[in-house]
């Protein structure tokens, strides 16, 4: 019998390369650039695919699903993130979508608490200062930073990674954990972390941790008029998704001291340009998405997209699975 059809739209690591290549007959997009959006709607009208392998960079849309034709089983994207996916077409189409759901909750956790620790320390600037040669005699008032110890944290999304990255920041001695989320969650009595409404989150803590997912509803929920409202001692990190922050308030809060400082993971675009103000600020701390930059979390994911093809391929539920 002939092997079902996969597409993917990068090489990926080799524990997902190896399952896709014992189970399917595959095509793959070789670059090491993302696959332009015309190229993947051309791939996928040469040929009956079965299954769409892809990234968080590939916009999978309408176009892109009604090029694929009906024999189209699934979407399985690696990655935890599927907003760059078509949920609505594809369930108008019964594909099903699968992510990569929990590997990568801990390398995203340990990245999130080292850019907290990075932008309340001032770390890169030190760092920066040292390649400088601006390591003068011991100064006083220096690049003083932030003590955790006895500060208050907020988790803005209690979810898996929320969670992991309240369990691990809990040593440093918070006074308070809170989270804001969609409704309480059994298990923030785990990290004493309290419930408490986005406007009392936001005036109440000295750290934030933007951990959610990027949906309608979080879409820009930091925007001017929560920064003024924020503690102008206030950290925000974000390793969840540039689009819960508004970049052009965001530059604004952080010139003119409405918050010190922030550490981002994920902007809004990605790659941010160059010349993009939050480049060059200082008290702006930016990491290009690198969340989940660990072989260990990347080999799983990889593996994990793979598998969950196998399943919708095999009529079985996708253990991803995020909806039908
Ligand atoms: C994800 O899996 O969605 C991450 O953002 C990639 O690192």
């Amino acid at each position: 019998m002939a092997k079902a059809k996969v597409y993917v739209t990068r090489r990926v690591p080799k524990p997902g390369m190896d399952l896709l290549a014992e189970h399917f007959d595959i095509d793959v997009y070789e670059d090491e650039e993302a696959i332009p959006h015309d190229v993947l709607v051309n791939a996928m009208k040469a040929k009956p695919y079965d299954a769409l392998y892809c990234l968080l960079t590939d916009d999978i849309d309408k176009e892109v699903l009604e090029a694929a034709g009906p024999q189209l089983r699934i979407v399985a994207t690696m990655s935890v993130g599927y907003e760059h996916i078509d949920l609505q077409e594809c369930a108008k189409r019964d594909i099903l979508v699968a992510n990569t759901p929990g590997v990568s909750t801990d390398s995203v956790a340990e990245l999130t608490v080292a850019l907290l620790l990075m932008t309340a320390r001032r770390l890169s600037e030190g760092v920066e200062s040292v390649k400088q040669g601006e390591w003068g005699d011991w100064r006083p008032k220096w690049l003083c930073g932030t003590e955790l110890t006895g500060a208050t944290l907020g988790i803005y999304g209690l979810g898996r990674i929320g969670f992991n990255v309240g369990r691990r920041l809990k040593p440093f001695g918070f006074s308070q954990i809170y989270y804001t989320d969609v409704h309480e969650v059994s298990y923030a009595k785990d990290i004493d972390a309290e419930f408490i409404d986005f406007d009392g989150l936001i005036q109440k803590c000295d750290f934030i941790c933007v951990c959610c997912n990027l949906t309608p509803q979080t879409r820009h929920m930091f925007n001017a008029d929560v920064f003024k409202k924020m503690k102008n001692n206030a950290i925000l990190i974000n390793t969840g998704r540039g689009g819960v922050i508004q970049h052009d308030d965001l530059v604004e809060a952080l010139k003119n001291g409405d918050i010190a400082a922030a550490g981002l993971d994920v902007t809004e675009p990605e790659p941010l340009p160059l010349d993009h103000p939050l480049v060059l600020l200082k008290n702006c701390v930016i990491l290009p998405h690198m969340g989940s930059n660990t072989w260990d979390s990347r080999n799983a994911m990889s593996e994990i997209a793979a598998r969950n093809c196998i399943a919708a391929i095999s009529n079985q539920t996708p253990e991803g699975n995020v909806c039908t």
